[in-house]
Parts: structure tokens; C-alpha cells; sequence
């Protein structure tokens, strides 16, 4: 664990990178090339960012492959936090790699559910197909890891691919079989999207799906789930507004009245008469 900066310089990709999140700096205080007499300081002008540090450090990972020395001390200067704390996040967390590791990673689950549905055989498959965990393989481009438990448990047992890059992609293969994970990480390594069987099995997770009678979940696997954009366009909201329209054109309506009718949103409405 490092307690101070060391000499280490990140690369142009890891500060476009962190930037990515960030935003370039603007001063020596927010992360611009600082001299010798004040390079290890944390004292800056700007807010408290550190619950950027998370972000930051997904973004390295994303795009590089491994968090570097040099990227880790780039983060400690930009959002003014101690290294060690940069360090002691970034080793936390089994999917944040503290080594040089090929671009293309599969992470099979090996915790209890999986363990209990084959993921040992997996492991031993991979083992004598690629070569040791960990270990680059697919001429260099590729390597797998043992992983903890993934948060598909009753998919077992389950993996995840992951290529880092400009474009970065990750996609879990559920219900993994010996066959599934190794086409999936050779197809990676190739520059593949994933193959389709690879996806995760919708119809098991949402027995309705498809149905359009189907409200809360529907937009599940249709839609990004990150994308503000996209949930409104397809009626992310509509219910809301709906209510909120019929609530202003008569506040006083028998229904609209009746706080049990609004529920959360019974504050709301009262703001909304007054
Ligand atoms: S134990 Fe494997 S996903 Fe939870």
C-alpha cells in the first residue's frame, strides 16, 4: 500500500480516462503537472470529490484493462485523496485489477450457488483448456479469474466477459456450460460483441416477458438502464404525469383529495395547491 505518491506517471489513455469523468483539470490544485516543491500536497481549491473515486477507478478499469501505480497517483492528485485510500478502494473490489492483465477477462463465478451447480468443473475445464487462472492466453489477449459471487445466483452457474478498450463491453453468460464460456471469451479476444446465446435468459428472470399486459419490468432488457433518454421515450414518467395533470386541472376532486389516493406522491400535491 502506498502512503505517498510515487514516481509513477500515468499514460495518456489512463488520464483520458480519468478525465472522462473528471473533466480535464483546470489548475496545478485540480491535477495539471505540478513541480517538485509541491507535487505531494493534497490541499485544492475544488470540492470534495471523493465519492468520485469509485467512478474513476471503473473508468480505468473500462478502458485500460488494470489500474497502473501511475493511473492510481493521477486519481490521488485529481481528487485530492490520500493514496493509500486510492489503493485500499482499488485492492477491494475482486473485479479492479491491481495487475497487468490482457484486455479480455473472464470472471467465473465460484462462490456457494454456482460451486453447487458445477462452476469447480468450469474451472478445471478452463484450467486444462487455457492454462491457469489468471495467465495470459488466446496469444496473450485474453485471460480467465475465479470470481465471487456475480448477483446471478439462481442462474447458476454464472460468468462475465469483460473487454476493456475505447469501447468497452461486458456481458454475463448465464446458465454457463464449458462450451459457452470458451466461445464467448475466444469470440472477445477476436473483437466479437458476445455471442447470442450468452445473454442472459430474460423469459427465466420475467415470466411474463413480451406480455404487454407486463408494467413494472417491461422495460427490462429492451432499454438501457442507464439512459434517462430512453426511459422516457418509452413512457418513463407517463403514469406521473398523467396523475400530476389530472391533480392540477382539479385539485379538489374527491379522488385527488384523498392523500391514501397519492401515496409517495401525496407531499407533492399539497405543494402543488399551494
Ligand atoms: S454464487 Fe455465483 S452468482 Fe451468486
Amino acid at each position: 500500500m502506498e502512503l505517498h505518491l510515487t514516481s509513477d506517471t500515468a499514460t495518456q489513455d489512463e488520464n483520458f480516462a480519468v478525465d472522462l469523468v473528471l473533466g480535464a483539470p483546470t489548475s496545478q490544485w485540480t491535477g495539471s503537472p505540478r513541480d517538485a516543491s509541491n507535487g505531494e500536497q493534497f490541499s485544492s481549491a475544488e470540492p470534495n470529490r471523493r465519492h468520485l473515486l469509485l467512478p474513476v477507478l471503473h473508468s480505468i478499469q473500462a478502458h485500460i484493462g488494470w489500474l497502473s501505480p501511475g493511473a492510481l497517483n493521477y486519481v490521488a492528485v485529481r481528487l485530492d485523496v490520500p493514496p493509500a485510500e486510492v489503493h485500499s478502494v482499488a485492492s477491494f473490489y475482486d473485479l479492479l485489477r491491481l495487475q497487468p492483465t490482457p484486455p479480455n477477462t473472464l470472471h467465473v463465478c465460484d462462490d456457494i450457488a454456482c460451486r453447487t451447480k458445477g462452476a469447480e468443473s468450469l474451472c478445471a475445464g478452463l484450467d486444462k483448456s487455457l492454462g491457469k487462472e489468471g495467465m495470459p492466453c488466446l496469444d496473450g489477449k485474453a485471460a480467465w479469474f475465479r470470481s465471487p459471487c456475480l448477483g446471478l445466483c439462481d442462474q447458476a452457474p454464472v460468468a462475465l466477459v469483460k473487454s476493456a478498450g475505447k469501447s468497452a463491453k461486458e456481458w454475463v453468460i448465464a446458465r454457463a456450460t464449458s462450451a459457452s464460456i470458451q466461445n464467448n471469451l475466444q469470440d472477445c479476444a477476436k473483437g466479437g460483441a458476445g455471442l447470442k446465446e450468452s445473454q442472459p435468459l430474460l423469459r427465466e428472470f420475467i415470466p411474463q416477458f413480451g406480455n404487454p399486459q407486463l408494467r413494472l419490468l417491461r422495460r427490462v432488457g429492451q432499454v438501457d438502464p442507464t439512459n434517462l433518454q430512453e426511459y422516457l421515450r418509452t413512457e418513463g414518467y407517463e403514469a406521473l404525469r398523467r396523475a400530476m395533470l389530472a391533480y392540477l386541472a382539479d385539485p379538489s376532486s374527491d379522488e385527488n383529495a384523498n392523500p391514501a389516493y397519492w401515496g409517495p406522491f401525496s407531499v407533492v400535491g399539497e405543494g402543488a395547491a399551494k
